[in-house]
């Protein structure tokens, strides 16, 4: 892509990595969003998914939101008030993004690895979710650490995709996520989480310049560098800190604009403290090449479902979970500035 041609997309990008806000990872397809619904007694239908991502559209969080990335069902979804999602986000200042993989695939000769799908229909989907309003999009690989994975194999069909579909999604007019999760199963220390990170996240750069893909206009989306769930030691946060901006200034060119970290299984604090961390460090040591900020699933969600199921029962006032939504975007978005207080 020449210069010049991206401007519109770089200044989506500089939008969406405003200091002090974060994007809301609300993408989850309908098996994956299905298991948190029925795990709090709900049904998975289209009318409880809908209300469920009501709450957060309309919980006035654009002062620490840039954007939301929506699942394709919802973009084309209408509020209570049958205003689209996509205005009430506009009309906060939050730009409107799509999930455009169609979820993983096994990868042939890679026991256990995957690789993920969608690349056959993507550019005229991109085409058509930017007629409905999205400006940026995401597509995720999953990555896992295990005795001899993950393979080269799988790092670099990985890495390939999502450079190809940094490509096309640009060439649509979205800014791109490039999200190489690093998987938080598994018993794995820091140093391995810190090696892997390195080869996955120089294959991922090394293909996007391949494919010419421009940097000035796509965003990051990595796993914090940090042990495995079932490590036998924790890290601090302090360290999580040390050894992910180690891993980001080795790999990431500065010229990407923003690192939005996923959460990956770790609850909200550790999420919002970790970050906090990370950019406190990042501060101190004058290292913040690019905005250090989140793109949070589950860590802005999990405590507004349970409390959105209690309204729903008549056990808790009625507002109190897009109280709880604005909040938790708000802890988030100064975390992203290193001004988190817990
Ligand atoms: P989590 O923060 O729950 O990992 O979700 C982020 C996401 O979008 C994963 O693709």
């Amino acid at each position: 892509m020449e210069d010049g041609e991206s401007s519109g997309l770089r200044e989506v990008a500089s939008r969406l990595t405003a200091p002090g806000k974060g994007i809301l990872a609300s993408d989850e397809s309908t098996g994956t969003i299905g298991k948190r619904l029925e795990k709090a007694g709900l049904q998975n239908n289209e009318e409880i998914r809908k209300a469920y991502r009501e709450q957060f559209y309309t919980a006035g969080i654009g002062c620490s939101i840039s954007g939301a990335i929506l699942f394709k069902e919802t973009l084309a979804q209408n509020s209570s008030q049958d205003i689209p999602f996509v205005d009430c986000l506009t009309r906060q200042a939050v730009l409107p993004g799509i999930k455009v993989d169609q979820g993983l695939a096994p990868l042939e000769g890679c026991e256990g690895e995957t690789s993920t799908r969608g690349l056959e229909s993507l550019e005229a989907e991109c085409r058509a979710y930017r007629k409905q309003g999205a400006r940026f999009c995401k597509w995720r690989a999953a990555l896992r650490i295990g005795d001899s994975t993950p393979s080269q194999k799988a790092i670099d069909v990985n890495a390939q995709q999502l450079a190809q579909y940094a490509a096309i999604a640009q060439a649509c007019d979205l800014v791109p996520i490039v999200e190489p999760e690093i998987l938080i199963d598994g018993d794995y220390d820091i140093h391995r989480s810190s090696s892997v990170s390195q080869e996955v996240f120089q294959a991922c750069v090394a293909q996007l310049w391949r494919h010419n893909v421009d940097l000035e206009a796509t965003l990051l989306k990595p796993m914090m560098v940090m042990p495995g769930a079932d490590a036998s030691s924790k890290a601090s946060p302090e360290d999580v800190a040390q050894a992910t901006l180690d891993v980001l200034r080795r790999c990431i060119p500065p010229a990407i604009p923003g690192v939005m970290f996923l959460s990956g299984g770790l609850s909200e604090e550790e999420a919002t403290v970790y970050l906090d961390s990370i950019n406190k460090l990042a501060l101190q040591q004058e290292s913040r090449h690019w905005a250090l900020s989140f793109s949070f699933g589950r860590a802005l969600q999990a405590s507004v479902l349970k409390l959105w199921v209690a309204e729903r029962e008549g056990n808790a006032p009625a507002g109190k979970s897009k109280e709880m939504a604005s909040a938790i975007a708000a802890a988030n978005a100064a975390a992203s500035l290193g001004q988190y207080v817990g």
